[in-house]
């Protein structure tokens, strides 16, 4: 038997073709049985990282930055002379058109929200990630 959720809300989104289609063969690899379930994952880690407030003190994180060729490389050598705190970049050309940067950075975490916000404004920035952790372990 189906348990039945009353409170569930039933969202609809717009996504095109191409991007529909790479989801579900992406939720297929990790095992997930439905959109649903694979989008409720989704927005948790989203909110997750939203909530990522209030923590006393610096925290380190790892960002990786995947981009296309469009990226105007001047605004984003301007954002990283701008945040001092990145203490390691690394460069990688992953194929003609794609590079990929990973950064450390030690900063408050408002600070590191701030440089991942530049980020994903930036134009022909396709994937920003992170991985984050307090430095008082
Ligand atoms: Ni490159």
């Amino acid at each position: 038997m189906r348990a039945i959720f009353l409170n569930n809300m039933i969202v609809s989104m717009s996504m095109d073709d191409e991007l529909l289609a790479r989801f579900d063969d992406a939720l297929k690899t990790k095992g997930y049985s439905t959109r649903s379930e694979a989008m409720r994952d989704l927005v948790r880690t989203f909110i997750s990282d939203c909530d990522w407030e209030g923590e006393e003190g610096d925290s380190i994180a790892v960002i990786t930055l995947l981009y296309g060729k469009e990226v105007k490389k001047p605004e984003l050598m301007r954002i990283q002379h701008r945040y001092r705190e990145i203490s390691t970049m690394l460069h990688t050309h992953i194929d003609p058109i794609n590079c990929l940067e990973v950064y450390v950075i030690k900063a408050s975490s408002d600070r590191i929200k701030e440089l991942l916000k530049e980020f994903r404004g930036l134009q022909g920035v396709k994937v920003v990630k992170f991985v984050k952790s307090a430095c008082e372990v």
